[in-house]
């Protein structure tokens, strides 16, 4: 069984690309919604928050964990590996890497939260990836908010993307990063601004990157179980520390298809 991780429902940008890979695999998706966003809390404490839901979905019988967040993989990520040395972990980081051989203005935008930016992963991202170009680092906190809140579906969210996008246009970036797997679900407003400023830029989503990493490594690792091993259980589950409504609501638009999630409480 896989388990999918978020602070709340940005990995479900992960999770939509997963799904059609693995049609017939059991699927958990964790979204540690009372506590979100997570951007603007120290790192340790992310690694605190990261830890516990990591453990209630082995504790439910998750063998591969994705930890569909950039900001709780570059606070956990070591650390869930070496804590619980059986389950199989997979992260989410920027892609620098594809991003630096896209570049041809040698300009790179990256767009994630101030944690994500200050964790080592990152820093080792760029170190061994993007030495040789320009990386403007752009902290987009209000994005994730935007997306939880469901503003992301009307206009008022464009004028708070095209606020952070244009400096990274006037520097003449020409690689975008989503850095954070909210950002995906406000892709139409990014290519609406860069339409506006008659600006064109390769947008680098690694939702089908990290959902490719976790069906090779869910496949490789464990025989897959029969969806029917377990009597009565449900192919996909939800579950929220949050308002299971709004997130049945906001993700069922999000992904165009009914979602029943169930509430949480963790220790
Ligand atoms: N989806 C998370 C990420 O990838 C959002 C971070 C947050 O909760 O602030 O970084």
């Amino acid at each position: 069984m896989i388990g999918i991780f978020d602070s709340g429902v940005g990995g479900l940008s992960v999770w939509r690309e997963l799904v059609p890979l693995l049609p017939a695999a059991r699927m958990v998706y964790l979204a540690d919604q009372a506590n979100v966003p997570y951007g603007p809390r120290p790192l340790d404490d992310v690694r605190a928050l990261t830890e516990r839901s990591a453990r209630w979905l082995i504790d439910r019988g998750c063998d591969t964990v994705v930890i569909a967040c950039n900001t709780a993989s570059g606070a956990a990520l070591t650390h869930l590996r070496e804590t619980f040395p059986a389950t199989s972990f997979v992260g989410a980081e920027p892609a620098i890497k594809p991003a630096a051989l896209h570049t041809r203005s040698g300009v790179i935008g990256v767009l994630a939260t101030h944690t994500t930016f200050a964790s080592d992963r990152y820093a080792s991202l760029i170190q061994r990836f993007a030495a040789g170009a320009r990386v403007i680092e752009q902290p987009s906190p209000d994005w994730v908010m935007l997306v939880e809140s469901g503003a992301a579906f009307d206009n008022q969210s464009l004028r708070s993307v095209a606020s952070r996008l244009e400096p990274l246009i006037d520097a003449g970036a020409d690689v975008l990063v989503l850095g954070c797997t909210h950002f995906p679900f406000l892709r139409p407003q990014v290519e609406q601004v860069l339409a506006q400023h008659r600006h064109s830029a390769v947008i680098i989503d690694p939702g089908p990157a990290i959902a490719r990493e976790a069906a090779r490594r869910y496949t490789a690792g464990s025989v897959p179980r029969s969806p029917n091993s377990v009597p009565g259980a449900l192919l996909h589950e939800f579950w929220t520390t949050g308002d299971p409504t709004h997130f049945s609501r906001l993700a069922g638009r999000l992904l165009r298809q009914a979602v029943q999630a169930r509430p949480l409480r963790l220790p």
